[in-house]
């Protein structure tokens, strides 16, 4: 049984994520701004001895720290994180000439800051943890060889920068024999996805953690939900 922290376990793939493992006999903490949410409600009357919804919201240190302390007091380790919470607001549409800065800020402070953040805090338990992972959902929108010049110019910076985040934190990661990877889930149905989605939650969630369970320290960094390697 691994112990296993999800952010954003509230809904679209962090809510797949977290059911494909208590399904499977891990103990899942589902990292959640609203522990009162009823998806969250029913995670934790279906599995009452292995889930524990912890409340986290990534964009606030505070919050993360609070929130990694309520973890450690219920356990020593960590075998694997999944920093999979993000937004794609504000609207999609924004280009270059018109995106505004406060709108990049607040996409970085939960895109990328959240799983710095994340990772710092929970980093203890990790390093406790046998054959320790840290999975950060990313996208090919923060491939800049794959850019194809379109929108959503706060979602693409950030997840940039989540990808340059995952090398360096690589580097650091290794040596502490803590295996890392960015992952790209492919386009999937959910709220930020939409209905046209060609996943299912259930099918991208599926392939992510047949790559997770094979993760190691020397697996290839950034790859979407197939295991095919992405372009930086
Ligand atoms: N869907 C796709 O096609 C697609 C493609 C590429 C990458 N991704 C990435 O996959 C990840 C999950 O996306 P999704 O499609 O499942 O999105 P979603 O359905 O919109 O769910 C987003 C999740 O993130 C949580 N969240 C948002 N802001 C947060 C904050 N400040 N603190 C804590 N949790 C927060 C939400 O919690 P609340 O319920 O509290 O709002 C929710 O659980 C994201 O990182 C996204 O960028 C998705």
């Amino acid at each position: 049984m691994a112990q296993v922290c999800i952010t954003g376990a509230s809904r679209g793939i962090g809510l797949g994520f977290a059911t494909a493992y208590l399904a499977q006999g891990d103990r899942v903490f589902g990292a959640v701004r609203n522990p009162d949410s009823r998806s969250v409600t029913e995670l934790r009357a279906r599995y009452p001895d292995s889930f524990t919804p912890v409340q986290m919201d990534v964009s606030s240190r505070l919050s993360v720290e609070q929130a990694a302390r309520e973890i450690a007091q219920q356990t020593d380790s960590l075998e694997l994180l999944i920093n999979n919470a993000g937004i794609s607001r504000p609207p999609d549409e924004q280009c270059i000439e018109d995106v505004s800065e406060t709108d990049i800020r607040s996409v970085f402070e939960v895109n990328t800051l959240g799983p710095l953040r994340v990772t710092q805090q929970l980093f203890p338990l990790l390093r406790a943890g046998r054959n320790a992972k840290v999975v950060m959902i990313s996208s090919n929108a923060g491939s800049i060889a794959g850019q194809g010049g379109g929108r959503g110019v706060p979602y693409c910076l950030s997840k940039a920068g989540l990808n340059m985040l995952t090398k360096l934190l690589w580097f650091h990661c290794s040596d502490e024999g803590v295996a890392i990877a960015a992952l790209h889930p492919g386009w999937v149905a959910t709220d930020m996805g939409g209905e046209n989605g060609t996943l299912s939650v259930q099918q991208s969630v599926s392939s992510m953690m047949q790559l997770i369970a094979r993760l190691h320290v020397n697996s290839p960094l950034y790859v979407d939900y197939s295991g095919k390697e992405m372009e930086w």
